[in-house]
């Protein structure tokens, strides 16, 4: 009956007390017959216990053979008492060691492993000054990460990042909960595309075309038209993308939002600045450890953003791009490339790496965007960006049903389709709008990591249907 007692309360306190914990066995360094050193994991956190055959800790000979062959990564059981090391510990989270009593093992690992979590575990400016010593340490691909992905998710930085990715999820429904929104759920079998284009995974449903939903876009609009007033949804989405990049997933997490508004999608913008100032200022207030933890191993200044979120609009930023000596096409849609320079004359300009984009032009936004009532080159629409790339799209929507059915046709959507989604407007319908967000997007440039699958836990992209 003697209780546990977790690796990350191991503290000075409890010199000299016996504990029993359990852990992975992490690194495993016999140094003689008689001696050895174990590491032992618990998620984050690591504790050395030393393994030494004597009279006095009653370890004999056999548990010391015993503990050398115990392979990286199995879980065990270990008694032990609380020491402190002669000299301060380098390599562990917790600065006390275990002088180990006993050892169970209570579930053993491969011997080989495809990956070492250890490796994994290193930053890269770890591993350059690694190459200088007689050990340098490997450098582990992502291909092998991902192919590993339950070994790689072991590592400080992985546990932090799905806790930081949790913690936009639930301030974006707190703070939508709190201003009288409604979480919603849509379907995902759908029997035409709904953000248009040819990026739709086709599937059958029961002898019928059909295809997963690339947005809840259609149906929560259509919530609005039931009256449900304000609507969010977190999800799934599916987009069939062609393109290999560093920032698109075939399957990923989307955050929606759908309203009335009164008069102007400035409405939408509004809760924009709301929502994300809260949801910034919630991870560097509740998540200081787990940035710490991902800022280890992928170093990164903390995001630069205003209490109150700069606007400006598309031709605004056409504008700076061209003072800069960047020509873009100003009734065209912005590449990765202009995007990110914008990005860079912003941050120059408004001291933030996190600003709104607004007024763009119509033809490159999708056919349920409202037009400008001043100007019909333009859209009510809008773009959220974080150190320069895409993080969110929203806009004003078309509440019309006519002008819906001719803006769906002239974009080459097959009207019948949508036929249903287009109905749902003849009952009467408010004027509304909201915007869609990618979640792996956010927790990816809020930690200005370099890959997209560094943030969702199992990435599909269009190489990649496993693990
Ligand atoms: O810009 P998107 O395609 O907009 C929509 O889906 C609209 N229905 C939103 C709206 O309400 N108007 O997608 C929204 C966001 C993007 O800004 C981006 O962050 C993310 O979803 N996203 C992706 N994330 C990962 N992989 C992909 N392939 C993504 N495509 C879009």
């Amino acid at each position: 009956g003697k209780e546990w007692t977790d690796v990350s309360d191991l503290v000075e306190e409890m010199l000299e007390s016996e504990v029993l914990i359990r852990g992975r066995v992490h690194t495993n360094r016999p140094t003689s017959n008689k001696l050895g050193f174990v590491v032992l994991r618990e998620s984050g956190s690591t504790v050395q216990c030393v393994v030494s055959q004597s009279e006095k800790t009653k370890v004999g000979a056999n548990m010391v053979k015993y503990l050398k062959q115990l392979s990286r990564e199995s879980f065990v059981d270990v008694i032990g008492v609380v020491t402190l090391p002669k000299e301060p510990l380098t390599g562990t989270t917790q600065q006390v060691e275990i002088q180990v009593r006993k050892v169970y093992c209570i579930n053993k690992s491969l011997a080989k492993l495809p990956l070492s979590v250890e490796d994994a575990a290193r930053s890269e400016a770890d591993i350059e000054a690694s190459l200088q010593t007689p050990s340098p340490a490997a450098r582990v691909n992502q291909d092998t990460r991902l192919n590993y992905r339950v070994l790689d998710l072991r590592t400080p930085a992985n546990q932090a990042i799905f806790q930081l990715q949790y913690e936009v999820e639930y301030a974006f429904r707190e703070k939508l909960r709190f201003k009288n929104f409604v979480g919603i759920h849509t379907p995902k079998l759908m029997a035409g595309s709904s953000e248009g284009g040819s990026a739709v995974f086709r599937l059958e449903y029961k002898g019928q075309p059909a295809c997963l939903a690339q947005s809840p876009q259609l149906h929560k609009q259509m919530a609005i038209c039931g009256d449900l007033r304000r609507v969010f949804e977190v999800g799934p989405v599916f987009r069939a993308e062609d393109s290999f990049t560093h920032r698109h997933l075939c399957e990923f997490v989307g955050l929606d939002v759908e309203m009335e508004i009164r008069k102007h999608y400035s409405e939408i913008m509004d809760l924009v600045d709301e929502l994300f100032v809260f949801i910034f200022t919630s991870l560097n207030e509740r998540c200081k450890k787990e940035l710490q933890a991902v800022g280890k191993q992928y170093p990164f200044e903390p995001l630069k953003f205003l209490p109150k979120t700069l606007r400006l609009t598309f031709e605004e930023g056409v504008q700076m791009l061209k003072e800069a000596g960047v020509e873009v096409d100003p009734l065209g849609d912005l590449n990765t490339e202009s995007e990110r320079k914008l990005g860079q004359l912003v941050l120059e300009k408004y001291n933030t790496e996190f600003y709104i984009l607004h007024r763009y032009p119509k033809a490159v936004r999708p056919f349920y965007t409202m037009t400008c009532a001043d100007n019909p080159l333009y859209s009510n629409s809008f773009d959220v960006f974080i150190r320069g790339e895409e993080i969110i799209s929203g806009a004003q929507r078309v509440h019309i049903p006519e002008v819906l059915e001719q803006r769906a046709g002239e974009c080459g959507i097959d009207v019948k389709t949508i036929s249903t989604y287009i109905d749902s407007f003849r009952y009467g319908a408010p004027l509304h709008g909201g915007f869609g967000v990618g979640l792996e997007r956010v927790v990816m440039l809020f930690c200005a990591l370099n890959n997209i699958r560094k943030t969702s836990l199992f990435p599909r992209d269009p190489q990649r249907l496993s693990p």
